[in-house]
């Protein structure tokens, strides 16, 4: 089962809907993730990439199985995860973890950092003698020192705390982190510092990431692959490179073209693309709305193409 052969998570038609009106006679539901397939390997990073409220944090909830699916099937280790034993499901509990976006909320105040770090050590019964040590190299592999074990989350800047919460990640040796738009509330500079640690604990430790943001730039610098989502749906999917250098869907290129000027290489690619809002139909393709190439074959939905080494959700590819 844990042959290397099999990919570290494998994800097929995930979907998850939420519940948003209930009267006597009828239930209204909304789609945030729509048949979502996916693989992330050993030792790899896939950015997921998406404006807000696109579905990116319920993907990464819902391979941590921290919330039910609705469809679709989620393998890890060529296992799924809805048929662990209770064996397996404490496995897999300590081989993955998750990392926040503001570590302000997400590391109890009153806590000490050594106790923020151990604390997963302690549910997964690990022994006293063990956990020390265990801490003490989770804080150093986060780029912390020793001094930092006594003291408390409020006398920590943003990005040291960031750190904290990536040791607490990682003191289990964990095989995937969720990092769910863990540099979107640090200064840029700070960012780069957490993007290069990320990038190091997968070449080191061999830790494999599902990275989420909604910032293409960030995206772009640590990910081997992408998926960029779009209500819920995978609009595009393949090798970071291929699809930053010659973006195919329209909505794609709307996300790079609005990369800031410094990136002349990528912008002369891209010409100006107007802003388009369309009345929604429904059925159609979901980006019909907004999209800049929309015809009346857009009111139907699109399937997935292969192309250019890449899937690709739109009629005209
Ligand atoms: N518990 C919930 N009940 C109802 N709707 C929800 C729930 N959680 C999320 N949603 C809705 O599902 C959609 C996807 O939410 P999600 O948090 O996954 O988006 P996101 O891409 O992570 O956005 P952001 O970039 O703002 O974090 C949103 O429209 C959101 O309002
Ligand atoms: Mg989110």
């Amino acid at each position: 089962m844990d042959s290397s052969s099999t990919p570290l998570l494998q994800v097929e038609n995930l979907s998850k809907r939420y519940l948003i009106k209930k009267t006597l006679f009828k239930k209204e539901f909304f789609k945030a993730v729509d048949k979502v397939s996916f693989t992330l390997d050993r030792r790899e990073i896939l950015g997921v990439v998406g404006e807000s409220g696109s579905g990116k944090s319920t993907i990464g909830k819902l391979v941590l199985k921290l919330i039910q699916k609705d469809g679709g099937t989620i393998k890890f280790k060529g296992k799924d995860i809805y048929q662990f034993t209770k064996e397996e499901e404490k496995r897999f509990r300590r081989e993955t973890s998750v990392v926040f976006q503001d570590p302000r909320t997400s590391l109890n105040p009153r806590f000490k950092i050594k106790e923020i770090v151990e604390e997963p050590l302690i549910v997964h019964n690990f022994p006293k003698e063990e956990r020390e040590e265990k801490v003490k190299k989770a804080i150093t592999d986060a780029g912390l020192d020793l001094s930092f074990l006594d003291r408390y989350p409020s006398q920590l800047s943003g990005g040291q705390r960031q750190r904290v919460a990536i040791a607490r990640a990682i003191v289990l040796d964990p095989d995937m982190i969720v990092a769910d738009e863990p540099t979107s509330a640090l200064d840029v500079s700070i960012q780069l510092q957490i993007i290069n640690l990320i990038n190091s604990l997968k070449k080191d430790k061999g830790i494999s990431f599902l990275f989420i943001s909604h910032d293409i730039n960030v995206i772009g610098m640590l990910s081997d692959y992408i998926m960029v989502i779009y209500r819920g749906k995978i609009m595009e999917k393949g090798k970071a490179l291929d699809i930053l250098k010659y973006p195919i869907h329209p909505y794609t290129k709307l996300l790079i073209a609005s990369l800031p000027a410094q990136h002349p290489s990528q912008r002369d690619k891209i010409k100006y693309i107007p802003e388009v809002y369309r009345e929604e139909i429904d059925g159609g393709c979901v980006f019909y709305s907004r999209c800049p190439d929309a015809t009346d074959q857009c009111k139907t939905p699109p399937n997935y193409k292969k192309v250019n080494n890449r899937e690709v959700y739109c009629h005209f590819v």
